[in-house]
């Protein structure tokens, strides 16, 4: 495992270290999945209780997941000894997030009625914790309008749905049904405490993105503007606040979802840009210009909507500023990502670009009618003070978490020099 990747590992560890987690398993086949889980969870520090429905102990044995999880399972309301331990609504309480995997469609029907009748059930009634369910059932059972109803009304309180996948299934079937890998899982959840709990690898850190286009404005009604889509710009706010960044996004206009977590700030013209960001930026120490800025916009916005009279008319363009390098120029100590975007000779036009904006990191991609604008994947050359890397092909989401993991390595490079620098000074 590469260093940087040994680093993202550790850092999800830290982010479960200690979480109280219920892991409640109820009657599926994908029971046989959840020691696996339950097994993850505890490798990254958690703190797991196993709860079992009735059912789900025709699939699997308390005993395995009492040995995995450390505490004796629990899996009935009217358990003397148990409840003598640790009350069930004590344990309500004492769980910060209750994840149900796998949850069968029984479960899911119980759960949106509010029923109390069993000792799962009863904990999700009575806790104050989230609620995760990874559903697994037959993809017929899945489909069905009263499961679509139970699971359009958990949704609406806020309960957190992961899957299920599309694949095989127990009784050789193929479809939408599958319980999501136990690792998946476990990604969802140290996630879902990066989101909500402010931990992970850039917790403290405070980001400022920019993305998507902006617009020049030619006249109330023109304006000058660029293909981009700002999915880049997005994928990285959201993997910044999933490492546990405080993250203002500064956009374009775009029509994609504000990432949970993430402050937006909507603007228009590259001016407009610049000015959310100069005000954002004093407080940050990682910034990262994903958007595509116009580097030129119409020297006058006409007051009046210009008529068409004249056969030929011309537009008299001023440059922009670039905000990028006003950031790196008025504050030196932020780390800075920006990008090239190139059509020929990528790999020189990015390391130049790289030098002359005095970024900390540049990442190039080719751009063109097969290229990155408006698509959902990309690959991209990435150079940094002393070294280069070729990221393939991949989903914008998956090259943003790679492009995070390695900011958080090259801030972790830097504390360790600027600590050795220290060190020989005294
Ligand atoms: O110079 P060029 O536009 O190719 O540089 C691209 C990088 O500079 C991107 O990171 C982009 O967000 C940033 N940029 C900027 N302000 C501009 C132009 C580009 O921040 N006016």
């Amino acid at each position: 495992m590469s260093a940087w990747a040994e680093l993202w590992v550790q850092c999800r560890m830290q982010t479960l270290s200690q979480r109280h987690i219920i892991v409640a398993v109820t009657g599926s086949i994908a029971a046989y999945k959840a020691p696996v889980l339950v097994r993850r969870l505890v490798e990254a520090g958690a703190d797991v209780q196993v709860v079992m429905t009735e059912a789900a102990k025709r699939f699997i044995t308390p005993m395995t997941l009492s040995a995995i999880s450390g505490h004796p399972v629990r899996h009935s309301l009217w358990d003397e000894d148990a409840e003598l331990n640790m009350g069930h609504i004590e344990l309500a309480r004492w769980a910060e997030l209750i994840v149900i995997a796998p949850a069968s469609a029984d479960t899911l029907a119980r759960l949106a009625h509010g029923r109390a009748d069993d000792l799962l059930s009863t904990l999700c009634l009575a806790t104050t914790a989230e609620l995760m369910v990874a559903p697994a059932m037959n993809h017929v059972m899945w489909a069905h309008p009263a499961t679509r109803d139970n699971v359009a009304r958990l949704v609406e309180r806020g309960v957190k749905f992961v899957g299920p996948d599309n694949g095989a299934l127990a009784e050789r079937e193929t479809g939408a049904g599958r319980m999501v890998e136990p690792e998946a899982i476990r990604d969802v959840v140290a996630e879902f405490f990066a989101e909500t709990r402010g931990s992970g690898p850039l917790a403290g850190h405070r980001v400022v993105v920019t993305a998507g286009p902006t617009r020049e404005s030619i006249d109330p009604v023109r304006f000058i503007t660029n293909h981009s889509s700002g999915r880049m710009g997005y994928a990285l706010a959201a993997a910044c606040r999933a490492a546990g960044a405080q993250v203002t996004l500064v956009s374009g206009p775009t029509s994609l979802a504000v990432p949970t977590g993430v402050t937006r700030v909507g603007v228009q013209s590259a001016a407009d840009m610049r000015a959310a960001v100069m005000s954002a930026v004093a407080d940050a120490d990682l910034f990262i210009g994903a958007a595509a800025v116009a580097d030129y916009r119409p020297a006058q916005s006409a007051a009046d909507k210009i008529k068409k009279t004249a056969e030929d008319a011309q537009l008299t363009l001023t440059r922009t500023r670039d905000i990028i390098a006003d950031v790196t120029a008025e504050y030196p100590g932020v780390f800075t990502l920006g990008f090239a975007a190139e059509t020929t000779d990528l790999e020189n036009a990015t390391r130049a670009k790289r030098e002359r904006k005095k970024l900390s990191m540049i990442a190039g991609n080719l751009v063109g009618p097969e290229h990155a604008f408006g698509r959902d994947d990309n690959s991209l050359f990435v150079v940094w003070e002393d070294g280069e890397r070729h990221l393939p092909q991949d989903s914008k989401q998956a090259l943003a978490r790679t492009l995070v993991e390695m900011i958080v390595e090259r801030l972790a490079d830097e504390r360790a020099t600027s600590n050795t620098d220290s060190q020989e000074q005294i």
